[in-house]
Protein backbone atom coordinates (compact mmCIF):
# COMPACT_ATOMS: atom_id res chain seq x y z
CA UNK A 1 0.00 0.00 0.00
CA UNK A 2 1.05 3.37 -0.79
CA UNK A 3 1.64 6.48 1.68
CA UNK A 4 0.46 9.31 -0.13
CA UNK A 5 3.72 11.71 0.58
CA UNK A 6 3.33 15.33 -0.44
CA UNK A 7 5.17 16.12 -4.16
CA UNK A 8 8.89 16.81 -3.22
CA UNK A 9 11.60 17.69 -5.73
CA UNK A 10 13.71 14.75 -5.52
CA UNK A 11 16.97 16.47 -3.94
CA UNK A 12 20.12 16.54 -6.23
CA UNK A 13 22.59 14.05 -4.01
CA UNK A 14 25.15 16.67 -2.41
CA UNK A 15 28.90 15.40 -3.71
CA UNK A 16 30.53 18.03 -0.88
CA UNK A 17 32.80 15.66 1.06
CA UNK A 18 31.16 16.70 4.45
CA UNK A 19 27.45 15.55 3.40
CA UNK A 20 27.74 14.25 6.98
CA UNK A 21 28.49 17.13 8.96
CA UNK A 22 24.73 18.66 9.50
CA UNK A 23 22.75 15.83 7.99
CA UNK A 24 20.04 14.28 9.31
CA UNK A 25 20.08 10.54 9.01
CA UNK A 26 16.75 8.51 9.62
CA UNK A 27 17.95 4.86 11.13
CA UNK A 28 16.37 1.63 9.57
CA UNK A 29 16.13 -1.35 11.34
CA UNK A 30 15.49 -3.64 8.21
CA UNK A 31 13.23 -6.33 9.52
CA UNK A 32 10.93 -4.12 11.55
CA UNK A 33 10.29 -1.75 8.31
CA UNK A 34 8.55 -3.41 5.76
CA UNK A 35 7.40 -6.84 4.13
CA UNK A 36 7.03 -6.95 0.77
CA UNK A 37 7.10 -10.96 0.74
CA UNK A 38 4.22 -11.08 3.14
CA UNK A 39 6.45 -13.77 5.62
CA UNK A 40 6.59 -11.04 8.53
CA UNK A 41 9.86 -9.97 8.20
CA UNK A 42 10.90 -6.42 6.80
CA UNK A 43 13.19 -6.66 4.10
CA UNK A 44 15.00 -4.71 1.25
CA UNK A 45 12.34 -3.76 -1.20
CA UNK A 46 10.70 -3.03 0.97
CA UNK A 47 12.82 -0.21 1.84
CA UNK A 48 13.03 0.55 -1.25
CA UNK A 49 9.27 0.33 -1.66
CA UNK A 50 9.11 3.68 0.89
CA UNK A 51 12.29 5.35 -0.51
CA UNK A 52 9.15 8.10 -1.71
CA UNK A 53 7.95 8.25 1.84
CA UNK A 54 12.15 9.11 3.61
CA UNK A 55 12.55 11.27 0.44
CA UNK A 56 9.20 13.62 1.38
CA UNK A 57 10.10 13.09 4.78
CA UNK A 58 13.47 14.72 4.18
CA UNK A 59 16.21 13.16 5.33
CA UNK A 60 19.39 13.63 3.87
CA UNK A 61 20.72 10.03 4.77
CA UNK A 62 19.72 6.33 5.79
CA UNK A 63 21.60 3.84 8.59
CA UNK A 64 20.25 0.58 7.78
CA UNK A 65 20.93 -1.41 10.81
CA UNK A 66 22.28 -5.08 10.00
CA UNK A 67 20.92 -6.81 6.76
CA UNK A 68 23.51 -9.76 7.03
CA UNK A 69 22.94 -13.27 6.99
CA UNK A 70 22.55 -13.82 10.47
CA UNK A 71 20.63 -16.11 13.06
CA UNK A 72 18.95 -13.35 14.26
CA UNK A 73 20.66 -14.34 17.86
CA UNK A 74 21.02 -10.63 18.48
CA UNK A 75 18.72 -8.84 15.86
CA UNK A 76 21.04 -9.25 12.91
CA UNK A 77 24.23 -7.78 15.11
CA UNK A 78 25.48 -11.65 15.21
CA UNK A 79 26.70 -11.51 11.68
CA UNK A 80 27.26 -14.24 9.51
CA UNK A 81 29.39 -13.16 6.21
CA UNK A 82 29.40 -9.16 6.53
CA UNK A 83 29.40 -9.18 2.52
CA UNK A 84 25.97 -10.32 1.31
CA UNK A 85 22.58 -10.06 2.49
CA UNK A 86 20.48 -12.43 4.63
CA UNK A 87 18.78 -14.80 1.92
CA UNK A 88 15.01 -13.67 4.11
CA UNK A 89 15.95 -10.21 3.53
CA UNK A 90 16.60 -10.17 -0.07
CA UNK A 91 20.18 -10.14 -2.62
CA UNK A 92 22.61 -8.35 -3.35
CA UNK A 93 20.96 -7.09 -6.27
CA UNK A 94 18.34 -5.57 -4.10
CA UNK A 95 20.83 -3.57 -2.14
CA UNK A 96 22.14 -2.68 -5.34
CA UNK A 97 18.68 -1.02 -6.05
CA UNK A 98 17.70 0.05 -2.68
CA UNK A 99 21.00 2.45 -3.05
CA UNK A 100 20.58 3.76 -6.18
CA UNK A 101 16.89 5.00 -5.48
CA UNK A 102 18.72 6.27 -2.33
CA UNK A 103 21.23 8.06 -4.33
CA UNK A 104 18.67 8.87 -7.18
CA UNK A 105 16.43 10.88 -3.94
CA UNK A 106 19.61 12.65 -2.71
CA UNK A 107 19.77 10.21 0.23
CA UNK A 108 23.26 9.04 1.06
CA UNK A 109 23.37 5.52 2.26
CA UNK A 110 24.89 4.03 6.03
CA UNK A 111 25.18 0.50 6.65
CA UNK A 112 26.43 -0.93 9.86
CA UNK A 113 29.69 -2.71 10.28
CA UNK A 114 29.71 -4.98 13.41
CA UNK A 115 33.64 -5.76 13.62
CA UNK A 116 33.85 -6.70 17.26
CA UNK A 117 32.65 -10.03 17.22
CA UNK A 118 30.99 -12.61 14.64
CA UNK A 119 28.21 -14.65 14.65
CA UNK A 120 28.89 -18.30 15.81
CA UNK A 121 27.44 -19.22 12.61
CA UNK A 122 30.27 -17.51 10.49
CA UNK A 123 32.64 -19.84 8.40
CA UNK A 124 35.68 -18.67 10.13
CA UNK A 125 33.73 -19.77 13.53
CA UNK A 126 32.70 -22.77 12.81
CA UNK A 127 36.52 -23.28 11.04
CA UNK A 128 37.99 -22.59 14.35
CA UNK A 129 35.23 -25.18 15.71
CA UNK A 130 36.02 -28.04 13.26
CA UNK A 131 40.42 -27.31 13.44
CA UNK A 132 40.80 -27.64 17.43
CA UNK A 133 43.44 -25.92 19.47
CA UNK A 134 46.17 -24.58 18.26
CA UNK A 135 45.01 -23.63 14.80
CA UNK A 136 45.41 -20.57 12.41
CA UNK A 137 41.67 -20.96 12.61
CA UNK A 138 41.40 -20.62 16.37
CA UNK A 139 43.85 -17.57 16.41
CA UNK A 140 41.00 -15.43 14.89
CA UNK A 141 39.08 -15.86 18.16
CA UNK A 142 40.00 -15.44 21.50
CA UNK A 143 40.36 -19.26 22.83
CA UNK A 144 41.73 -20.34 26.08
CA UNK A 145 42.36 -23.10 28.60
CA UNK A 146 39.84 -23.42 31.41
CA UNK A 147 40.62 -23.18 35.07
CA UNK A 148 40.24 -25.90 37.87
CA UNK A 149 41.63 -29.69 37.82
CA UNK A 150 40.04 -30.31 34.58
CA UNK A 151 39.98 -26.91 32.80
CA UNK A 152 35.83 -27.14 33.28
CA UNK A 153 35.47 -24.13 35.14
CA UNK A 154 35.86 -20.77 32.77
CA UNK A 155 39.25 -18.97 32.12
CA UNK A 156 37.92 -15.66 34.28
CA UNK A 157 34.51 -15.09 36.15
CA UNK A 158 34.02 -12.07 33.30
CA UNK A 159 30.24 -11.36 32.63
CA UNK A 160 29.01 -10.65 29.23
CA UNK A 161 27.14 -7.66 28.69
CA UNK A 162 24.18 -9.59 28.18
CA UNK A 163 24.48 -11.08 31.58
CA UNK A 164 25.76 -14.52 32.08
CA UNK A 165 29.61 -15.86 31.87
CA UNK A 166 31.90 -13.93 28.98
CA UNK A 167 32.99 -18.03 28.48
CA UNK A 168 31.77 -20.45 26.22
CA UNK A 169 32.92 -24.02 26.31
CA UNK A 170 33.48 -26.02 23.26
CA UNK A 171 33.08 -29.78 22.96
CA UNK A 172 37.25 -30.29 22.99
CA UNK A 173 37.02 -28.22 26.24
CA UNK A 174 38.41 -24.82 25.12
CA UNK A 175 36.59 -21.55 26.22
CA UNK A 176 36.28 -18.99 23.89
CA UNK A 177 35.52 -15.17 24.95
CA UNK A 178 32.74 -13.86 23.93
CA UNK A 179 31.48 -9.86 25.00
CA UNK A 180 27.49 -10.01 24.29
CA UNK A 181 25.20 -13.18 23.29
CA UNK A 182 26.80 -16.59 23.90
CA UNK A 183 26.46 -16.73 19.98
CA UNK A 184 28.72 -13.87 19.06
CA UNK A 185 32.50 -14.84 19.70
CA UNK A 186 34.70 -11.91 19.92
CA UNK A 187 37.26 -11.61 17.16
CA UNK A 188 40.93 -11.36 17.95
CA UNK A 189 42.00 -7.89 16.30
CA UNK A 190 45.67 -8.64 16.63
CA UNK A 191 45.45 -11.00 14.41
CA UNK A 192 46.56 -9.64 10.92
CA UNK A 193 43.94 -11.70 8.69
CA UNK A 194 41.35 -10.16 11.04
CA UNK A 195 42.19 -6.67 10.22
CA UNK A 196 43.09 -7.33 6.46
CA UNK A 197 39.58 -8.61 5.97
CA UNK A 198 37.25 -6.02 7.34
CA UNK A 199 39.18 -3.36 5.10
CA UNK A 200 38.35 -6.13 1.91
CA UNK A 201 34.07 -5.40 3.61
CA UNK A 202 34.48 -1.57 3.68
CA UNK A 203 36.09 -1.64 0.06
CA UNK A 204 33.02 -4.33 -0.83
CA UNK A 205 30.37 -1.95 0.19
CA UNK A 206 32.17 1.51 -0.55
CA UNK A 207 32.98 -0.19 -3.99
CA UNK A 208 28.81 -0.64 -4.20
CA UNK A 209 28.11 2.91 -3.02
CA UNK A 210 27.95 2.81 0.20
CA UNK A 211 28.39 6.53 1.55
CA UNK A 212 29.50 6.02 5.54
CA UNK A 213 29.66 3.11 8.22
CA UNK A 214 27.83 3.09 11.64
CA UNK A 215 30.97 1.04 13.81
CA UNK A 216 29.40 -1.12 15.81
CA UNK A 217 30.75 -1.07 19.74
CA UNK A 218 33.79 0.42 18.17
CA UNK A 219 35.41 1.06 21.12
CA UNK A 220 35.95 -2.92 21.96
CA UNK A 221 37.74 -3.97 19.32
CA UNK A 222 41.28 -4.15 20.59
CA UNK A 223 42.06 -6.40 23.63
CA UNK A 224 45.19 -7.39 25.85
CA UNK A 225 44.44 -10.66 27.21
CA UNK A 226 48.06 -11.32 28.22
CA UNK A 227 48.23 -14.08 30.89
CA UNK A 228 47.56 -14.03 34.05
CA UNK A 229 44.23 -12.98 33.26
CA UNK A 230 42.92 -10.26 35.98
CA UNK A 231 39.59 -11.35 38.21
CA UNK A 232 36.52 -9.99 36.98
CA UNK A 233 37.03 -7.21 40.83
CA UNK A 234 40.51 -6.24 39.34
CA UNK A 235 39.21 -5.58 36.12
CA UNK A 236 36.58 -3.37 37.59
CA UNK A 237 38.74 -1.24 39.52
CA UNK A 238 41.04 -0.62 36.41
CA UNK A 239 41.25 2.85 35.12
CA UNK A 240 39.84 2.92 31.34
CA UNK A 241 42.37 5.02 30.44
CA UNK A 242 43.76 3.70 27.07
CA UNK A 243 45.58 0.24 28.98
CA UNK A 244 42.48 -1.21 30.48
CA UNK A 245 42.82 -4.46 28.64
CA UNK A 246 39.06 -4.59 27.40
CA UNK A 247 37.68 -1.65 26.46
CA UNK A 248 38.81 2.22 24.86
CA UNK A 249 42.34 0.96 24.64
CA UNK A 250 44.74 3.20 22.86
CA UNK A 251 45.59 1.05 20.29
CA UNK A 252 42.01 0.54 18.42
CA UNK A 253 42.78 3.73 16.81
CA UNK A 254 45.36 2.08 14.71
CA UNK A 255 42.70 -0.32 13.27
CA UNK A 256 40.85 3.33 12.61
CA UNK A 257 43.65 4.70 10.82
CA UNK A 258 43.73 1.75 8.44
CA UNK A 259 40.43 2.21 7.99
CA UNK A 260 40.32 6.11 7.26
CA UNK A 261 43.08 4.76 4.81
CA UNK A 262 40.08 3.12 2.94
CA UNK A 263 37.58 5.49 3.51
CA UNK A 264 40.08 8.22 1.79
CA UNK A 265 40.46 5.94 -1.06
CA UNK A 266 36.58 7.72 -2.30
CA UNK A 267 35.44 10.39 -3.38
CA UNK A 268 33.80 11.85 -1.34
CA UNK A 269 35.30 9.55 1.04
CA UNK A 270 33.36 7.01 2.92
CA UNK A 271 32.48 8.66 6.29
CA UNK A 272 32.05 6.71 9.91
CA UNK A 273 30.26 7.14 12.97
CA UNK A 274 31.12 5.46 15.76
CA UNK A 275 29.14 3.48 18.81
CA UNK A 276 32.06 4.11 21.15
CA UNK A 277 30.63 4.50 24.87
CA UNK A 278 33.73 5.77 26.55
CA UNK A 279 34.48 8.98 29.15
CA UNK A 280 33.63 12.28 26.93
CA UNK A 281 36.99 13.40 27.29
CA UNK A 282 37.89 10.33 24.92
CA UNK A 283 35.37 11.43 22.66
CA UNK A 284 37.90 13.25 20.34
CA UNK A 285 40.02 10.33 19.46
CA UNK A 286 37.55 8.56 17.40
CA UNK A 287 35.76 11.52 15.56
CA UNK A 288 38.96 12.57 14.90
CA UNK A 289 39.76 12.95 11.06
CA UNK A 290 43.07 10.59 11.17
CA UNK A 291 40.05 8.10 13.16
CA UNK A 292 36.45 7.57 12.12
CA UNK A 293 35.25 10.84 11.91
CA UNK A 294 32.58 11.30 14.07
CA UNK A 295 31.62 9.37 17.60
CA UNK A 296 27.85 9.37 18.77
CA UNK A 297 27.17 11.16 21.60
CA UNK A 298 23.84 9.82 23.21
CA UNK A 299 23.55 12.22 26.26
CA UNK A 300 20.34 13.60 25.10
CA UNK A 301 18.83 10.25 25.00
CA UNK A 302 19.98 9.75 28.42
CA UNK A 303 18.64 13.05 30.25
CA UNK A 304 15.48 13.93 31.59
CA UNK A 305 12.82 15.89 30.03
CA UNK A 306 14.65 18.66 32.11
CA UNK A 307 15.87 22.51 30.50
CA UNK A 308 19.20 22.28 32.78
CA UNK A 309 20.41 19.25 31.82
CA UNK A 310 19.16 19.82 27.83
CA UNK A 311 21.12 23.28 27.82
CA UNK A 312 24.52 21.49 29.50
CA UNK A 313 24.82 18.28 26.93
CA UNK A 314 24.50 21.02 24.30
CA UNK A 315 27.34 22.81 25.28
CA UNK A 316 29.19 19.96 26.60
CA UNK A 317 28.88 18.07 23.59
CA UNK A 318 29.32 21.21 21.21
CA UNK A 319 32.87 22.25 22.69
CA UNK A 320 33.83 18.45 22.72
CA UNK A 321 33.15 18.01 18.54
CA UNK A 322 35.15 21.39 18.32
CA UNK A 323 38.42 19.68 20.05
CA UNK A 324 38.25 17.33 17.16
CA UNK A 325 36.82 18.88 14.12
CA UNK A 326 34.28 17.16 13.85
CA UNK A 327 30.27 17.46 14.16
CA UNK A 328 28.04 16.11 16.80
CA UNK A 329 25.30 13.70 16.72
CA UNK A 330 22.24 14.50 18.48
CA UNK A 331 20.00 11.26 19.29
CA UNK A 332 16.96 10.15 21.03
CA UNK A 333 15.79 7.10 20.47
CA UNK A 334 17.56 3.79 18.79
CA UNK A 335 17.31 0.21 18.70
CA UNK A 336 18.68 -0.17 21.81
CA UNK A 337 16.54 2.36 24.10
CA UNK A 338 13.08 2.68 25.03
CA UNK A 339 11.19 4.98 22.60
CA UNK A 340 11.52 8.72 24.33
CA UNK A 341 7.65 9.29 23.35
CA UNK A 342 7.50 6.69 25.90
CA UNK A 343 10.45 7.76 28.09
CA UNK A 344 8.92 11.49 28.55
CA UNK A 345 5.75 9.97 29.58
CA UNK A 346 7.18 8.31 32.44
CA UNK A 347 8.16 9.60 35.61
CA UNK A 348 11.46 11.31 35.64
CA UNK A 349 14.48 9.34 36.57
CA UNK A 350 12.87 5.85 35.76
CA UNK A 351 16.36 4.32 35.20
CA UNK A 352 18.55 1.19 35.16
CA UNK A 353 21.70 0.73 37.21
CA UNK A 354 23.73 1.92 34.49
CA UNK A 355 21.79 4.90 34.18
CA UNK A 356 20.25 4.32 31.22
CA UNK A 357 16.58 4.34 30.85
CA UNK A 358 14.79 0.92 31.31
CA UNK A 359 11.93 -0.94 31.27
CA UNK A 360 12.14 -3.22 34.29
CA UNK A 361 9.62 -7.00 34.17
CA UNK A 362 6.77 -6.35 36.05
CA UNK A 363 6.89 -3.12 37.51
CA UNK A 364 3.72 -1.55 37.20
CA UNK A 365 4.41 1.76 35.97
CA UNK A 366 6.25 0.91 32.94
CA UNK A 367 3.60 -1.72 31.22
CA UNK A 368 2.45 -0.79 27.95
CA UNK A 369 2.30 2.04 25.65
CA UNK A 370 -0.19 4.23 26.33
CA UNK A 371 -2.63 2.21 28.90
CA UNK A 372 -0.60 2.12 32.54
CA UNK A 373 -1.92 5.22 34.83
CA UNK A 374 1.92 6.03 35.02
CA UNK A 375 2.59 6.32 31.41
CA UNK A 376 1.23 9.54 30.53
CA UNK A 377 1.23 9.13 26.79
CA UNK A 378 0.27 12.33 25.75
CA UNK A 379 2.61 14.02 27.99
CA UNK A 380 5.13 11.91 26.76
CA UNK A 381 4.06 12.55 22.82
CA UNK A 382 3.85 16.30 23.19
CA UNK A 383 7.17 16.39 24.84
CA UNK A 384 8.68 14.12 22.04
CA UNK A 385 7.77 17.02 20.05
CA UNK A 386 9.30 19.78 21.91
CA UNK A 387 12.84 17.72 22.18
CA UNK A 388 12.68 16.86 18.33
CA UNK A 389 12.18 20.31 17.51
CA UNK A 390 15.08 21.61 20.01
CA UNK A 391 17.53 19.05 18.52
CA UNK A 392 16.59 19.58 14.53
CA UNK A 393 17.83 23.43 15.04
CA UNK A 394 21.18 22.52 16.87
CA UNK A 395 24.41 22.28 14.74
CA UNK A 396 25.65 19.07 13.67
CA UNK A 397 23.99 15.65 12.74
CA UNK A 398 20.93 14.62 13.48
CA UNK A 399 19.96 10.98 13.63
CA UNK A 400 16.22 9.93 13.96
CA UNK A 401 15.04 6.34 14.72
CA UNK A 402 12.11 4.92 12.35
CA UNK A 403 8.89 5.32 13.99
CA UNK A 404 9.56 8.28 16.17
CA UNK A 405 8.68 10.56 13.42
CA UNK A 406 4.93 8.83 13.80
CA UNK A 407 5.47 9.86 17.98
CA UNK A 408 5.61 5.77 18.53
CA UNK A 409 5.41 4.68 22.06
CA UNK A 410 7.37 1.73 23.24
CA UNK A 411 5.33 -2.05 23.04
CA UNK A 412 5.81 -2.79 26.98
CA UNK A 413 3.22 -5.33 26.98
CA UNK A 414 5.42 -8.24 24.19
CA UNK A 415 4.23 -11.55 25.82
CA UNK A 416 7.60 -13.21 27.44
CA UNK A 417 6.60 -16.20 24.65
CA UNK A 418 7.27 -13.93 22.21
CA UNK A 419 10.32 -11.67 22.64
CA UNK A 420 13.25 -11.91 20.95
CA UNK A 421 15.74 -10.15 22.71
CA UNK A 422 18.79 -11.84 24.28
CA UNK A 423 19.41 -9.42 26.95
CA UNK A 424 15.88 -10.51 28.28
CA UNK A 425 16.61 -14.31 28.29
CA UNK A 426 20.22 -13.68 29.65
CA UNK A 427 18.98 -11.43 32.28
CA UNK A 428 16.92 -13.50 32.92
CA UNK A 429 13.47 -11.77 33.07
CA UNK A 430 14.92 -8.66 34.93
CA UNK A 431 15.97 -6.33 32.18
CA UNK A 432 12.65 -6.68 29.41
CA UNK A 433 15.35 -5.80 26.60
CA UNK A 434 14.67 -4.38 23.66
CA UNK A 435 12.14 -5.77 21.46
CA UNK A 436 9.84 -3.21 22.58
CA UNK A 437 11.14 -0.62 19.60
CA UNK A 438 11.80 -2.57 17.59
CA UNK A 439 8.13 -3.71 16.92
CA UNK A 440 7.28 -3.58 13.25
CA UNK A 441 5.87 -0.03 12.01
CA UNK A 442 2.45 1.17 11.17
CA UNK A 443 2.03 2.32 7.82
CA UNK A 444 -1.65 2.14 7.45
CA UNK A 445 -4.76 1.60 10.39
CA UNK A 446 -6.05 -0.71 8.43
CA UNK A 447 -4.70 -4.49 6.96
CA UNK A 448 -3.39 -7.60 8.67
CA UNK A 449 -0.17 -6.07 9.62
CA UNK A 450 -0.82 -2.23 9.55
CA UNK A 451 0.56 -1.85 6.03
CA UNK A 452 4.01 -3.46 7.46
CA UNK A 453 3.24 -6.58 5.10
CA UNK A 454 0.62 -8.75 3.62
CA UNK A 455 0.93 -11.53 6.69
CA UNK A 456 1.97 -11.20 10.18
CA UNK A 457 4.95 -8.80 11.98
CA UNK A 458 7.56 -10.77 13.34
CA UNK A 459 6.85 -9.09 16.88
CA UNK A 460 3.06 -8.36 17.72
CA UNK A 461 1.65 -4.94 17.02
CA UNK A 462 -0.24 -3.55 19.53
CA UNK A 463 -4.11 -2.49 18.12
CA UNK A 464 -3.34 1.34 19.86
CA UNK A 465 -0.87 1.54 16.34
CA UNK A 466 -3.48 2.56 14.43
CA UNK A 467 -4.17 5.87 15.56
CA UNK A 468 -0.16 6.01 14.98
CA UNK A 469 0.02 4.62 11.13
CA UNK A 470 1.19 7.08 9.06
CA UNK A 471 -1.76 7.21 6.63
CA UNK A 472 -3.87 8.47 9.57
CA UNK A 473 -0.81 11.41 10.14
CA UNK A 474 -0.34 11.86 6.25
CA UNK A 475 -2.10 15.29 5.30
CA UNK A 476 -3.42 16.00 9.30
CA UNK A 477 -0.91 19.35 9.73
CA UNK A 478 -1.28 18.70 13.77
CA UNK A 479 0.26 15.28 13.25
CA UNK A 480 3.46 14.24 14.40
CA UNK A 481 4.51 12.99 10.64
CA UNK A 482 3.49 16.69 9.48
CA UNK A 483 6.06 18.70 12.25
CA UNK A 484 9.04 16.51 11.48
CA UNK A 485 7.63 16.67 7.26
CA UNK A 486 7.99 20.53 8.33
CA UNK A 487 11.04 21.17 10.48
CA UNK A 488 13.62 18.88 7.98
CA UNK A 489 12.34 20.96 5.20
CA UNK A 490 12.60 24.19 7.01
CA UNK A 491 16.18 22.63 8.65
CA UNK A 492 17.15 22.34 4.71
CA UNK A 493 16.23 26.26 3.77
CA UNK A 494 17.43 27.53 7.25
CA UNK A 495 20.90 25.80 7.48
CA UNK A 496 23.90 27.45 8.72
CA UNK A 497 27.15 27.63 9.88
CA UNK A 498 27.87 25.40 13.15
CA UNK A 499 27.80 27.81 15.45
CA UNK A 500 24.67 28.63 18.52
CA UNK A 501 24.76 31.56 20.68
CA UNK A 502 22.64 31.03 23.54
CA UNK A 503 19.79 33.44 24.39
CA UNK A 504 19.13 34.20 27.89
CA UNK A 505 15.93 32.70 28.93
CA UNK A 506 12.82 34.40 30.76
CA UNK A 507 12.45 31.43 33.06
CA UNK A 508 14.97 28.59 34.18
CA UNK A 509 12.62 26.38 32.89
CA UNK A 510 13.17 28.28 29.05
CA UNK A 511 16.21 27.40 27.21
CA UNK A 512 16.66 29.29 23.95
CA UNK A 513 19.88 29.74 21.44
CA UNK A 514 19.97 31.07 17.97
CA UNK A 515 21.90 30.39 14.73
CA UNK A 516 24.26 32.64 12.94
CA UNK A 517 21.70 33.89 10.47
CA UNK A 518 18.99 35.16 13.41
CA UNK A 519 17.24 31.23 13.03
CA UNK A 520 15.97 30.74 16.68
CA UNK A 521 14.92 28.24 19.09
CA UNK A 522 13.10 28.34 22.42
CA UNK A 523 12.26 25.43 24.37
CA UNK A 524 10.04 25.79 27.36
CA UNK A 525 10.31 22.90 29.28
CA UNK A 526 8.31 23.87 32.44
CA UNK A 527 4.54 23.57 32.79
CA UNK A 528 3.21 26.84 32.21
CA UNK A 529 2.77 29.12 29.25
CA UNK A 530 5.37 32.12 29.04
CA UNK A 531 6.20 35.18 26.59
CA UNK A 532 7.84 34.69 23.70
CA UNK A 533 10.15 37.01 22.15
CA UNK A 534 9.93 39.25 19.53
CA UNK A 535 9.77 37.65 15.96
CA UNK A 536 8.06 35.67 13.47
CA UNK A 537 7.06 32.58 14.62
CA UNK A 538 8.17 29.35 12.14
CA UNK A 539 7.33 26.68 13.33
CA UNK A 540 5.69 25.23 17.06
CA UNK A 541 5.99 22.24 18.17
CA UNK A 542 2.20 22.78 19.60
CA UNK A 543 -0.61 25.32 18.86
CA UNK A 544 0.30 28.96 21.57
CA UNK A 545 -1.30 30.06 23.58
CA UNK A 546 -2.81 33.16 22.81
CA UNK A 547 0.64 34.17 21.72
CA UNK A 548 2.48 33.08 24.77
CA UNK A 549 4.91 29.79 24.49
CA UNK A 550 2.98 26.73 26.05
CA UNK A 551 4.59 24.11 28.70
CA UNK A 552 6.36 21.38 27.02
CA UNK A 553 6.55 23.64 23.73
CA UNK A 554 9.43 24.61 21.20
CA UNK A 555 8.82 27.05 18.70
CA UNK A 556 11.34 27.79 15.85
CA UNK A 557 11.78 31.56 15.27
CA UNK A 558 13.17 34.24 12.67
CA UNK A 559 14.66 37.60 14.46
CA UNK A 560 12.59 40.19 14.17
C1 LIG B 1 25.37 -2.30 19.90
C2 LIG B 1 24.12 -2.49 19.08
O1 LIG B 1 23.50 -1.25 18.91
C3 LIG B 1 23.28 -3.49 19.82
O2 LIG B 1 22.00 -3.60 19.26
C4 LIG B 1 23.99 -4.81 19.84
O3 LIG B 1 23.27 -5.72 20.62
C5 LIG B 1 25.39 -4.68 20.43
N1 LIG B 1 26.09 -3.54 19.93
C6 LIG B 1 26.22 -5.89 20.10
O4 LIG B 1 26.52 -5.93 18.75
CA1 LIG C 1 9.86 -10.18 4.07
Amino acid sequence: MTIAAPSVHARELSDAPDWWRQAVVYQVYPRSFADTNGDGLGDIPGITSRVPYLAALGVDAVWLSPFYPSDLADGGYDVADYRDVDPRLGTLADMDELISQLHAHGIRVVVDIVPNHTSDKHAWFQEALAAGRGSAARERYIFREGTGPDGSEPPTDWVSVFGGSAWERVADGQWYFHNFDVSQPDLNWANPEVRADFLTTLRFWGDRGVDGFRVDVAHMLTKDLSEPLPSRAELDAMPIDGNHPLIDRDDVQEVYAEWRAVFDEYDPPRTAVAEAWVHPSRVPLYASAASLGQSFNFDLLEADFDAGQFRRIVADNLALAAESGSSTTWVLSNHDVVRHATRYGLPDAQRGADGRPTLKHGNEWLLSGGTEPALDAERGERRARAAALFLLALPGSAYLYQGEELGLHEVADIPDAERQDPTFFRSPGVDLGRDGCRVPLPWTASGGSFGFGDAGAHLPQPDWFETYAADVQDGHPASTLSLYRRALALRHELQTAEELTWIDGSSAEVVAYERPNGWSVVTNFGAEAVPLPAGEVLLSSRALDDGRLPGETTVWMRRA
